[in-house]
């Protein structure tokens, strides 16, 4: 891992055993586990959910995925990447069974850490606002949703 941030949140909740969730960076490793987590979430795919996606972000960018272990279990997952420009937030996940924990809130809280350490001064988190609970999870987050901006996309 060449960023050595590891955060331990204390999650309160009655998941059973141990309430520690460790914040870690991922890594290429974890790959087929964030791809399993982002499918069993029931996300929305984007268009790089694949192997060389995440390939290419972790060569890119080693430090940009943030994941959530529960006992050796990934169970959430936020990309939160650094252009130079802005902060961006991505894909965050956390999965069904590991919900109202805490967890998400805790992959933003080191994602934010990391991006301001490396000069961030703005964050957008792009959001599937369909899902359920996400706009109300950002909003808690204290995040602002920007009425001025939309987004424009072309994939390839
Ligand atoms: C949205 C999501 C990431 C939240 O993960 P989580 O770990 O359960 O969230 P947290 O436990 O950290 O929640 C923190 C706070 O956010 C709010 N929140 C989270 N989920 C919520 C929901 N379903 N409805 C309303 N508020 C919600 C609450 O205020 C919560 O605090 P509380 O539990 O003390 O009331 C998770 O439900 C998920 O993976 N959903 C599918 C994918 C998705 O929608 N991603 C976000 C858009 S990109």
């Amino acid at each position: 891992m060449a960023d050595a941030s590891i955060w331990v949140a204390d999650m309160s909740g009655g998941h059973g055993g141990s309430n520690k969730v460790v914040i870690r960076s991922g890594t290429a490793g974890d790959i087929g586990a964030i791809l399993g987590l982002w499918r069993d979430a029931e996300t929305k795919a984007s268009a790089t959910d694949d192997i060389a996606g995440l390939r290419t972000l972790f060569d890119r960018e080693p430090d940009a995925v943030l994941v959530a272990e529960d006992h050796g279990d990934v169970v959430g997952a936020l990309i939160a990447a650094f252009d130079g420009w802005r902060g961006n937030m991505y894909r965050l996940a956390v999965h069904p069974e590991h919900r109202r924990r805490g967890v998400a809130r805790a992959l933003v809280s080191a994602g934010v850490s990391r991006l301001r350490s490396r000069g961030a001064r703005r964050i957008t988190a792009l959001v599937a606002h369909e899902q359920a609970g996400a706009s109300d999870f950002w909003m808690n987050a204290c995040f602002e949703l920007d009425p001025r901006t939309t987004r424009f996309v072309k994939t390839f």
